[in-house]
């Protein structure tokens, strides 16, 4: 993979953390071979840079992390580090296996974390020279991050950030780690970062948005539309409180709307629903009904309207084609607000072609079982029409 610089290519890199961010969520917690199954399909889907984990944080960790970069065959494999040597030190051990391995070191830089790290403006910015450097010596894909970026003082930022560029970081990376900024600021502060920080233009910016407001999508595009080029992101969103930046979400909307925004990825989309449900069953969180894409009714229909414009054209209430995200097809749900349309198509699928007068019988008892039923099932459909014969 080439690593962009900002703004002067249209390709957007995607990091996924659903592996260390994702896995801090309370309650994810993954074991090493299924750490080893989800890396597995993200390297072949096209994701550029996978977050293996924190290899300092356990034992675990660090094997997750190190088999991971062994077995990586395409994607950039990366490793998170406190500033410390330690941390930074286990987290190359770690990655060092991989044909290309990335360090990402971090520090908060708010005066929130100032203040618990017991350090001042000076004494941070000595500690990031000291330990970006450190790092650069034993890699040369380094990434930074001043955790809390979007709560820290801007004059601060950019001097913490030029610190990071000089002593040798290739991506840095503001987080809005607790979900607190708004698109209009997202892109604001990387045009701030690009415009005021020397060095800034030869190196790759990258968004890292948390959902706590629900603005974490669109907080990533505006930063990418100001001229960040990569996105940090996880499937299904999973993440520590409300999540973070959901992959699926981000790659989709610059491929839909690519009118508008003009980026690409190189995911392969199509894998999306694939990795979506491994992520949710091995980490045990269940993707919600109405999430973006990857929900269980990102692609259903009930209401007779829709599912009457749906059968004559599917652009009519769809955005996207199921077979761009990997499902077979759209679900006509069969309920008590489906018309007549859904009722004769769905019939003919199961192999029932009716008349006009059978079919206006068969809905009049269609609609009462609507009415005691949530959904109406193939099974239940099929019932009916065996009743409806031995009645006939
Ligand atoms: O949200 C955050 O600030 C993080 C950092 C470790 C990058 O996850
Ligand atoms: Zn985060």
């Amino acid at each position: 993979m080439t690593i962009a610089t900002n703004a002067d290519q249209d390709r957007v890199i995607i990091f996924d953390t659903t592996l260390r961010d994702g896995e801090q969520s309370p309650g994810a917690t993954m074991s090493h071979a299924e750490k080893l199954e989800i890396a597995a399909l993200l390297d072949d889907m096209g994701v550029d840079v996978i977050e293996a984990g924190f290899p300092v944080a356990s034992e675990g960790d660090f094997e997750a992390v190190a088999d991971i970069a062994r077995l990586s065959k395409n994607s950039v494999i990366c490793g998170l580090a406190r500033a410390n040597f330690n941390d930074i030190d286990r987290a190359y051990e770690a990655v060092k296996h991989a044909a290309q391995p990335r360090i990402h070191t971090f520090i908060g830089t708010s005066p929130l974390h100032r203040d618990i790290t017991a350090l001042d403006m000076d004494g941070m910015v000595a500690k990031i020279h000291d330990t970006v450097s450190h790092a650069r010596n034993l890699c040369d894909n380094i990434q930074w991050s001043p955790m809390d970026a979007t709560r820290t003082e801007h004059d601060y930022l950019c001097r913490v950030v030029e610190t990071a560029i000089k002593a040798g970081a290739t991506t840095i990376n503001i987080p809005d780690t607790v979900g607190y900024t708004a698109p209009r600021e997202s892109a604001a502060l990387i045009r701030m970062l690009l415009e005021r920080v020397p060095g800034a233009d030869a190196i790759t910016f990258a968004t890292h948005c948390h959902n706590d407001l629900g603005m974490a999508t669109a907080n990533a595009l505006a930063a990418v539309e100001a001229g960040a080029r990569q996105i940090e992101c996880t499937i299904n969103g999973l993440g520590e409180r409300a999540g973070n930046t959901a992959l699926e979400e981000v790659v989709m909307a610059l491929r839909v709307r690519n009118d508008i925004m003009p980026y690409r990825t190189g995911i392969d989309t199509t894998r999306i629903m694939q990795i979506s449900r491994l992520v949710a069953t091995v980490s045990g969180f269940p993707v919600q009904f109405n999430k973006a894409v990857v929900g269980k009714n990102a692609f259903a229909h009930e209401s007779g309207i829709h599912q009457d414009g749906m059968l004559k054209n599917s652009e009519t209430f769809e955005i996207m084609r199921p077979a761009d995200i990997g499902l077979s097809a759209t679900n006509l749900v069969m309920g008590k607000h489906s018309g007549r349309a859904a009722l004769r198509s769905k019939l003919a699928d199961l192999g029932y072609e009716l008349g006009d007068n059978q079919l206006k019988d068969v809905f009049v008892r269609f609609k009462a079982l609507a009415d005691r039923k949530k959904e109406v099932y193939d099974d239940d459909l099929i019932a009916l029409m065996q009743d409806s014969a031995t009645n006939a």
